[in-house]
């Protein structure tokens, strides 16, 4: 399969704006395809407003956003897309012919992906040219945010294509749970349908309103689901025999049942019950503010999660040791002295109250940038799996000039000096429009074995690259800032 570098969308409403920002945040080029003329503003309109929340899910340095442009040629995009996902009405005809349509003139290594909710691959693949690239990989609203994206092969899908669509959707950050067996809805529609089928019954009953019901989720169940599913948590509700004792306690009543199998019929009062109680719910509240709302919680749940590494936090992880990786690795190429390790830009949440870059987003800053040297002479997660690592003993910040919001930044680094168990570094945050310095920051790191809580000598090929980069920092002149005390006179 080739390399993602241009991502063809076929529909973009409200799934196809949101696998427009994901890709483009993770700096893949989208090519969004439309037949309504007017839906370029509004996948512009969607993309934005993906932004605030979206630029708060990871620090890590993310490539170049990619660049997105607009065709109501269908086909032109299909020429051109290295990776093609289709987002149009879940109509099953419709998406048979446009489908059809699209695999005619894409070349058969691209792969072509349905976001489809229910719909089978093996029905949307029957009219296409080369179906074995295609496969169904359905999203969850906002697809920007949350990581889940289920991949079902049809009858003709070949494994290289699921494994090829894996990739792709990993390197954007998502989790792909590959369903390994078709049927309708694939798995979490199931699960979330069975749930909703449950909400219509109480409510077409008159046992409780949409509000109350979504209480009984949000203050209870609704908590554990992030981190764990139902299965997992079940088997913790058993006690000490887990899931055996779990389903000997309710495995009568799972008889009864409590739960209804069918839909009640969508009469004209259920329907205005279910509109009225969700009206209620928003109190006034649009749907974009409401969007908004869910956006940042969606954020810090992952990050909440990401310090368990569980369930979507570890996906957020992972993503990031790539990207923290890749920084490193492209660092490690270049030979500048001294090195420049980090390029960010001011996020409008560093802000203090001042508007400047706040505190402790200096910290985080020359941390990354203490971090992308240790990654390039080795010390990384492999190496700190056994039992060593640096730890910081001293760090010294000097506030030199104002950073503001989208001020592009950089960090030079300048090794001052190595032994077998000490490390000293001074960095430099620079604004990139004029290279002016705008803070300083001097730090000791200690060579550490962590289980004996003691200094300790580093592995000799990690001092030995340090020695080299110090070699070739050895004709800098020592830092104006080296040495400072607190409230020393400004020269
Ligand atoms: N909305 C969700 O929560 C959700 C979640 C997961 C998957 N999905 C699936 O994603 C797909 C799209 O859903 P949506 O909610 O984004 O719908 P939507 O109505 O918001 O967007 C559909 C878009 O397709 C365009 N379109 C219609 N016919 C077209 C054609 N022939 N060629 C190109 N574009 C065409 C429309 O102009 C529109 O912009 C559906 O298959 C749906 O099941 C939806």
């Amino acid at each position: 399969m080739r390399q993602v570098r241009t991502l063809g969308l076929l529909g973009t409403g409200v799934i196809g704006g949101g696998w427009a920002a994901r890709a483009l945040h993770f700096g893949i080029n989208v090519i969004a395809a439309d037949v309504k003329p007017e839906m370029e503003a509004w996948i512009r309109g969607a993309v934005q407003n993906a932004e605030p929340a979206l630029s708060r899910l990871t620090f890590a340095p993310l490539p170049p956003k990619g660049t997105l442009s607009f065709t109501t040629d269908l086909l032109a995009m299909a020429r051109q897309a290295d990776f093609i996902q289709e987002n149009i009405p879940e109509q099953l005809e419709l998406k048979q012919r446009v489908l059809g349509d699209v695999s005619r003139v894409a070349p058969p290594d691209v792969i072509i992906a349905s976001s489809t909710s229910g719909l089978m691959p093996s029905h949307l693949q029957k009219s296409m040219t080369a179906p074995e690239r295609f496969l169904v990989a359905h999203p969850f609203n906002p697809v920007y945010l949350l990581p889940l994206v289920e991949l079902v092969g049809g009858a003709k899908t070949s494994a290289e294509t699921i494994e090829g669509a894996r990739k792709f959707f990993t390197y954007i950050g998502m989790h792909a749970l590959h369903v390994r067996k078709e049927i309708p809805g694939h798995l979490t529609d199931r699960l979330q349908e069975a749930l909703w089928r449950e909400i219509l019954h109480l409510v077409n009953d008159g046992i409780a309103t949409t509000g109350e019901l979504d209480d009984s989720i949000t203050y209870g169940p609704g908590l554990r689901w992030a981190g764990m599913g139902t299965n997992l948590i079940y088997h913790l509700a058993g006690g000490e025999p887990g899931m055996r004792h779990m389903l000997r306690q309710f495995g009568p009543c799972l008889k009864w049942p409590w739960t209804k199998l069918e839909a009640p019929e969508l009469t004209e009062t259920l329907i205005d019950r279910m509109v009225e109680g969700t009206q209620a719910q928003a109190a006034g509240r649009s749907i974009r503010d409401l969007e908004r709302l869910r956006d940042n919680y969606l954020v810090d749940i992952q990050q909440v999660l990401r310090k368990y590494n569980l369930g979507a936090g570890a996906t957020l992880r992972a993503v990031e040791e790539r990207l923290y990786n890749e920084a490193a690795a492209k660092a490690g190429s270049h030979t500048e002295v001294p090195l420049r390790l980090v390029e960010t830009e001011v996020r409008p949440e560093w802000l203090d109250y001042n508007g400047h870059m706040t505190d402790s987003r200096y910290l985080q800053v020359f941390g990354d940038a203490t971090d992308g040297l240790f990654r390039r002479v080795g010390v990384d997660d492999t190496y700190r799996k056994t039992g060593r690592a640096m730890y910081t003993v001293e760090t010294h910040v000097s506030h030199l000039a104002e950073a503001k919001v989208h001020d592009g930044l950089y960090v030079t680094t300048q090794l001052l000096s190595v032994d077998d168990k000490r490390v000293h570094l001074f960095h430099r945050l620079r604004r990139t429009r004029d290279d002016v310095i705008v803070a300083a920051c001097e730090q000791i790191y200690l060579h550490v074995d962590s289980k004996a809580g003691k200094a300790s000598p580093m592995d000799p090929q990690v001092h030995s690259k340090l020695d080299a980069i110090r070699a070739a920092h050895s004709k800098l002149p020592t830092p104006e800032q080296k040495g400072r005390f607190v409230g020393m006179p400004r020269g």
